[in-house]
């Protein structure tokens, strides 16, 4: 998608349809499309006076413009009331609004920044959530019905009106192209059923999705991951006959003992929670469990693109979760790359156990800052329920990092404690730790047992059961769907630490 600023008046942009943000309850029409319009003979104030049109959030309005216009349609979205605006809200707005127009065949469209808006955000921070929410609109889920009629037509061009002539602004614009396609790009490997998207199809597609790039892809095998010692990836690994792999990206632009960056994500292509199985109920819904590894590349491929002055190193193991005559069983102590010894309780609580061996790697390849990320527990999905991430961490520092990083990605991140009472709860009778224990505060102790991994070094951990996949029908505000989250949060990072 091509994406600029526009000096260009409203009345005199030329497209297909021309985006007006309006908040709900907004009786007087912007400034900014008032000539537009009189051309219109006030059909978008009627709309406005009328109550047609609430401007409730996600809702879409439109006006077919008479020839004298230059754009073919004015189309109002809703951002929802004035005071619950956010940026996270006005990305999804846009999300839905240009999703609507693709799906009707417009191609090139302009959204108008109306001066209100100005009043709520800086003019970089509204020109990348528009950017973003209009190309993450982009995305189409991946059908494999023999009869369908897919919606091929993509927005390719987007003219921001409003916000001309401010350099961080057509930054954020471009950038906002480059976070969001990445996004765009790994959020069908989420989508894709575990039979066709195995750890060595997730190899094949990192591959091609970094050719030409600015990253370097290497893959460990199977005899790789025994000669490094990985215990835990590969007691996860056993019960399955897709062999597992090792995703390793590096992209080197830091300066020599600057800080490396490791980012390590959750590769499982399907958990069926091994011998511990899974009920029925819902089971489908593990082909995504490779949403964190995904993310991590997204971010990789994002970072790419963005150049931040700093060493960054993607760990992605990736195994399926089965049970069968070679799976590990509760009980079975394994040892992992770093020499811990981990009696396995349950062998669903598997995500943990192959991240262990990946943030091993990441710190034996020189990691100095840690981010985890994986769709890790069910407690966090019931905590936070779908919109945000969990965030734990053992360093103040990196963790507002990752807060920063959040508002500029347009992302929700929420910040849980590890209390130094909980300390110790991961700890087994027979071996150096356990993989699964009390019956509360899940999300929690997966993340006590991760921090035994991280050598001390600032690490922090992202839950994203709850994120990765949007679709609770009571949300409609939210799209629908897998969400490619925690991709922009990540590259975010990525570039604060540089500058850091
Ligand atoms: N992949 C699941 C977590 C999950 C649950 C992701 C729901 C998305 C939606 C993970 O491997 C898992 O099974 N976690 C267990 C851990 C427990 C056995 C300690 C959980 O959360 O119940
Ligand atoms: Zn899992
Ligand atoms: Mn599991």
């Amino acid at each position: 998608m091509d994406a600029r600023l526009l000096t260009t008046a409203a009345e005199k942009a030329a497209g297909d349809a021309l985006i007006i943000p309006v908040f709900q309850g907004q009786k007087t029409i912007p400034g900014e499309v008032s000539a537009l319009d009189r051309k219109l003979k006030g059909a978008i104030s009627d709309l406005l006076k009328d109550g047609e049109f609430h401007g409730r959030l996600m809702e879409v309005a439109f006006v077919h413009n008479v020839a004298n216009a230059s754009s073919k349609w004015t189309v109002l979205v809703g951002v929802g009331k004035e005071d619950s605006f956010d940026l996270v809200r006005f990305r999804n707005a846009l999300h839905a609004a240009a999703r609507t127009l693709r799906k009707r065949g417009h191609q090139q469209v302009a959204v108008v920044v109306q001066k209100a808006l100005a009043a709520k955000a800086s003019p970089a921070d509204l020109a990348r959530a528009a950017t973003e929410g209009v190309a993450l609109g982009n995305f189409e889920i991946g059908s494999l019905k023999s009869r369908h009629e897919d919606s091929t037509t993509q927005i390719d061009a987007l003219s921001i009106i409003g916000l001309d002539g401010q350099k961080a602004a057509a930054d954020a614009v471009k950038d906002g192209v480059a976070l969001a396609e990445a996004t765009n790009q790994i959020r069908n490997w989420i989508n894709a059923p575990a039979n066709t998207f195995t750890p060595s199809i997730f190899v094949d597609k990192v591959k091609a999705a970094v050719k030409g790039r600015d990253l370097s892809l290497e893959v460990l095998e199977i005899d790789d991951m025994k000669k490094l010692k990985m215990g835990a990836l590969l007691a996860v690994a056993k019960g399955s006959d897709e062999p597992a792999k090792m995703i390793v990206l590096r992209y080197n632009h830091g300066r020599k003992g600057g800080p490396m960056l490791a980012l390590v994500g959750k590769g499982i292509t399907f958990d069926s929670g091994g011998i511990s199985i899974k009920p029925a109920l819902n089971m489908e819904m593990m082909k995504s469990d490779m949403g964190g590894g995904a993310a991590v590349v997204g971010a990789m491929l994002a970072i790419a693109e963005l150049k931040p002055k700093i060493n960054v190193i993607g760990v992605v193991p990736t195994t399926e979760n089965m049970p069968s005559g070679h799976a590990i069983k509760p009980g079975d102590v394994v040892t992992g790359s770093g020499g811990k010894t981990i009696e396995i309780i349950n062998t669903d609580a598997e995500g943990r156990l192959i991240l262990s061996d990946g943030i091993t790697y990441a710190i034996k390849q020189g990691a100095t800052h840690i981010v985890d990320i994986a769709t890790l527990t069910g407690s966090i999905m019931r905590t936070l329920g779908p919109v945000a991430m969990g965030a734990f961490g053992n360093d103040p520092a990196l963790m507002a990092l990752i807060k920063r990083s959040a508002e500029l990605a347009g992302e929700r991140v929420w910040e849980l404690p590890l209390y130094a009472d909980y300390d110790g709860l991961m700890d087994s009778q027979v071996a150096d730790l356990r993989n699964s224990s009390v019956q509360w505060a899940g999300a929690t102790t997966a993340a006590i047992f991760l921090r035994e991994f991280v050598d001390g070094r600032p690490w922090v951990h992202l839950d994203i059961a709850g994120s990765a996949w949007q679709n609770a029908s009571e949300l409609k505000t939210i799209p629908k769907g897998p969400t490619g989250s925690g991709v922009r949060v990540m590259a975010h990072l990525a570039e604060l630490l540089a500058n850091a």
